[in-house]
């Protein structure tokens, strides 16, 4: 993507306390470049007293993988997490601009940082993991795994939300992928009536894995 942040159209996100996140996104670019639907259902599964309980990410420390356009480390952010947001080097750029403009209303810190899975380690000291409509890429699928894990330690809890696909390659994406990471983490799949109540799809999952303990 030669990302040109000339022509960006906004996808506004209102939060439970109607603050307006604005997110740009790009007219011309790779699939990262617009805010998915499974990015939305899980910034605002983050808001849910289900998960938020009060505050739950308040200065809790976030790895966001293949964030696209940040939307999503932009909310955890929001509800007072220190977010870092990754994605290829190209979507930096993108993941910046999305930081300044919603920077009055971030309560936590962010970090924009390139972060190819596979190749590179940031750090392994996340208390959250977030990935949204990742399980898409035949060739990266093992280093996406590979990225979740060596990020991990005992005690992190990955949300992974993805769009279940049935055409093409895709289920049997999916089915790799699971099978990749059943290997690694106990997993469970947050129900359907625990998402938002507006941003919620049957076809959209919710899944928290917890790294498995060596005995
Ligand atoms: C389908 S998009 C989803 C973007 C965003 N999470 C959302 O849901 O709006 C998948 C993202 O994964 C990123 N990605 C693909 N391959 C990657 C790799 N090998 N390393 C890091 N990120 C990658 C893409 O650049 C893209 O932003």
């Amino acid at each position: 993507m030669a990302a040109s942040l000339e022509n960006t159209f906004v996808r506004e996100i209102e939060t439970n306390k109607t603050d307006i996140l604005k997110i740009h996104q790009l007219e011309v670019g790779d699939v990262g470049c617009v805010v998915w639907d499974a990015a939305l259902v899980l910034s605002k599964y983050l808001e849910t007293p289900d998960f938020d309980k009060g505050g739950l990410l308040k200065g809790k420390k976030i790895l966001e993988l293949g964030s696209g356009t940040g939307c999503v480390g932009i909310v955890a952010a929001y509800l007072g997490a220190d977010v870092t947001i990754t994605d290829l080097p190209d979507f930096v750029p993108l993941i910046k601009m999305n930081i300044e403009e919603n920077k009055a209303l971030i309560k936590g810190t962010t970090e924009a940082a390139p972060l190819t899975w596979g190749q590179d380690i940031l750090s392994n000291n996340f208390h959250y993991i977030l990935l949204a409509d990742c399980i898409y890429y035949e060739e990266s699928i093992e280093h996406l795994v590979d990225a979740i894990l060596s990020h991990c330690q005992e005690d992190t809890e990955v949300l992974c939300c993805y769009e279940e696909r049935t055409t093409g390659n895709k289920p049997q994406l999916q089915r790799t992928f699971f099978k990749l990471i059943d290997a690694n983490f106990n997993t469970e799949e947050i129900p359907l009536e625990q998402h938002d109540t507006h941003f919620r799809s049957e076809d959209i999952h919710i899944f928290k894995f917890t790294k498995r303990k060596i005995s």
